[in-house]
């Protein structure tokens, strides 16, 4: 039990590393956004509060999260990210609530 979800851990941690080239988006959501956005609005899975950042399309979201907004601070606080992880994690929380 404990060793299977330090292999997770791990290949999580893998992935997350590696993302440059072809980032997870839900590896970089859960290690990055969803501290703040399974609770905060706009919640993930909130299809009302979504329905107009998804009308701007992923490339605007994801320009406005790497600049940062309102309370939350560029790429999430989480300067390591590349942008096309922060891009990722946008298209997952995007698929999540439409
Ligand atoms: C410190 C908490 C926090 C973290 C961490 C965080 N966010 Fe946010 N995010 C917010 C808040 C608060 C808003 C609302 C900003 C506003 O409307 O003033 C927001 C708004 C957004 C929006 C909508 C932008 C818009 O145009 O209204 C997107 C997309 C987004 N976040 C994506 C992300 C992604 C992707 C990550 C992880 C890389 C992330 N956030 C991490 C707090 C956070």
């Amino acid at each position: 039990m404990k060793l299977s979800t330090l292999g997770w851990l791990f290949a999580g941690a893998v992935v997350v590393a590696s993302a440059a080239s072809a980032a997870d988006g839900q590896a970089v959501y859960d290690a990055n956004c969803a501290m703040c956005h399974k609770m905060m609005k706009p919640k993930t899975g909130d299809k009302a509060a979504w329905a107009p950042l998804v009308a701007q399309g992923v490339d605007t979201l994801t320009a406005t999260t790497i600049k940062g907004k309102g309370m939350m601070p560029a790429k999430g606080g989480h300067a390591n990210l590349s942008d096309a992880d922060v891009k990722a994690a946008v298209q997952y929380m995007v698929d999540k609530s439409k």
